[in-house]
């Protein structure tokens, strides 16, 4: 990707690669109000964010800035706690750092976990959307993970994701431990701020299931560097208009407690399955 063939990124991609301690086989990216889950997990070596050079900090309550290294029943995995949003005022290149950094240690597959609201009206609060299909409504140009890029191959590439292995292994996981979940597609918008109920009328005509401000242009990223792909969001409220009481950001982080159970557990089984 030319957005990361300049120098700038050369010192972090060293400084992470060498501190490494394994090749994981699989990343996860915690989305807000889900960061817990790697305090369920056997942590081998974390990197404060903090540490890496250019690397981008979240300003987000409920994201934190680290990367672990974890293993849980024989599988290596790269947890990436907290995540670095778009609306925070960084340049796309440096939102999808973690991506580029799990495809330096050769990982193949990653599964990305976002809050997001709920448009379908049979959903609830702390229900958890295994996400099928992606609308992302890259309004502004400079949201492409594409802009800019040299590579014509890439511009006509058709992104044909999640990918149905890693979904099939989440639902499979989901079926085995009884854990309940919706399936569903996912509108991206830039944020920060959330929708008005008129956006969200359209966006429920259009066919969306949920609505979030990240995992879009990760996953279409992920997807165009090789990786299986995999998308997991958890509603936690209903979108604007749809629920009868105001938004606010302390209820996305709420619901994150109340699914906390049964999210780990599904994830736990999911990295077992694959
Ligand atoms: N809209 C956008 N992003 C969100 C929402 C929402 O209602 N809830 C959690 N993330």
């Amino acid at each position: 990707m030319k957005a990361y063939s300049n120098e700038k990124y050369d010192k972090l991609i060293k400084t992470f690669v060498e501190a490494a301690p394994f090749r994981p086989d699989i990343a996860i990216v915690l989305g807000s109000g889900l960061g817990d889950f790697a305090d369920s997990l056997e942590k081998i070596f974390t990197i404060a964010t903090s540490e890496l050079p250019e690397y981008p900090q979240s300003t987000v309550a409920g994201h934190k800035g680290f990367m672990h290294f974890c293993k849980y029943m024989g599988k290596k995995i790269l947890l990436f706690q907290g995540r670095v949003h778009f609306y925070e005022g960084y340049k796309i290149e440096e939102v999808l750092l973690p991506v580029f950094l799990a495809k330096q240690l050769d990982v193949a597959s990653i599964i990305f976990t976002n809050a997001a609201g709920g448009i379908n009206s049979d959903f609830s609060p702390g229900d958890i959307m295994l996400i099928n299909a992606f609308y992302p409504w890259f309004i502004k140009k400079e949201l492409s993970p594409f802009l800019g890029v040299g590579n014509f191959e890439a511009r006509k590439r058709f992104y044909d994701f999640p990918t149905k292995k890693i979904s099939a292994k989440i639902k499979k996981a989901a079926l085995e431990n009884k854990i309940e979940i919706r399936e569903g597609s996912y509108w991206y918008t830039t944020g920060p701020n959330y929708e008005t109920p008129a956006e969200i009328r359209m966006m429920k005509k259009f066919g969306a299931d949920a609505v979030g401000m990240s995992t879009a242009h990760e996953a279409i990223f992920a997807n165009f560097l090789g990786m299986d792909v995999g998308a997991i969001s958890l509603i936690t409220n209903l979108a604007a208009g749809i629920s009868p009481v105001k938004l606010s950001h302390q209820e996305v982080i709420e619901a994150g407690l109340y699914a906390k159970p049964k999210f780990e557990k599904l994830l736990k089984s999911t990295i077992a399955l694959l």
